[in-house]
């Protein structure tokens, strides 16, 4: 770890098409495509214009009831259940990454966070291994995994992330976890906003905006040593300003 400052532009630089050469180990060639689960969601939507703004080319996954928020403009809008796997697989072809943005909602479904949350990250990682598609960022949270927590007052949701995760760790996949604190929907002021990085049980509470967990996960991609790590995230203007890329 170093405390040497961040350079944005570098990393947004290396997503340009043309420049795009960020290979994970073994990846095919530079990362020109994404897809992006979740994508109707409140941090997905960002991750899409995000990557749109940095020039690569999106692939947007909705349920098929999915409402589509205004940030997806730009974006090809693909709707599929993330459990039918031959719609998957077709959906993730072409792609160089994907970055699953998606998360329970609040339901009565009692099982709605172990089939989000665990399930259909199973689901999404069978799906890349089977196109050959190895770089991938999955949006979790801080303290995946604990067992004694209170958010798993939200049917044993820190579990259910915790097997997701493990799922993917376990992969031949590239790929990174992004665990966010708690996630704010502003977008005032962010340039003032420094990140705090941490390895796995580096925090545990703290909260930033989604549009820079959505940055972060755009990073990851521009950033190969972030493969095959958890990757901690809060932020507060007491931060002292550090990209990704010189954290890790
Ligand atoms: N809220 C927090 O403070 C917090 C803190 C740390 C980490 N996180 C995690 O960060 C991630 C993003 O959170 P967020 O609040 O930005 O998300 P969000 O707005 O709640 O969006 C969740 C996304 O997941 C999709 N989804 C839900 N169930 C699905 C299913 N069965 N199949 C396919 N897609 C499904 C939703 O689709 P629909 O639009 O169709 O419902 C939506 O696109 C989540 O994993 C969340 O748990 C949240």
């Amino acid at each position: 770890m170093t405390s040497t400052p961040p350079d944005p532009a570098a990393s947004a630089a290396e997503l340009t098409p043309g420049n795009a050469v960020v290979p994970g180990a073994g990846s095919p060639g530079p990362i020109r495509t994404i897809a992006v689960s979740g994508a109707s969601g409140k941090t997905g939507w960002r991750v899409v214009q995000e990557a749109i703004g940095r020039g690569l080319t999106v692939r947007a996954l909705l349920r098929p009831g999915s409402a589509v928020p205004e940030g997806l403009a730009g974006a090809e809008i693909l709707r599929l259940e993330l459990s039918d796997a031959a719609a998957l697989r077709q959906a993730l072809q072409g792609c160089q990454a994907l970055v699953i943005a998606t998360g329970a909602r609040p339901s009565i479904d009692l099982l709605g966070p172990l089939k989000v949350d665990a399930l259909a990250v199973r689901d999404q990682v069978a799906a890349c291994q089977a196109v050959e598609l190895r770089r991938v960022v999955l949006v979790s949270a801080l303290c995946s995994g604990r067992w004694l927590h209170p958010l798993n007052l939200f049917e044993m949701i820190l579990v259910w992330k915790g097997l997701g995760e493990r799922w993917l760790a376990e992969s031949n996949l590239d790929w990174t976890v992004v665990r966010p604190g708690g996630l704010k929907e502003t977008e005032a002021d962010l340039d003032r906003e420094g990140i705090r990085f941490s390895g796995a049980g580096g925090q545990e509470s703290g909260s930033l905006s989604r549009r820079l967990v959505a940055r972060v996960c755009l990073d990851a991609l521009a950033t190969p040593a972030s493969i095959r790590r958890i990757v901690e995230i809060t932020s507060s203007p007491e931060q002292p300003q550090q990209g990704l890329q010189a954290w890790s």
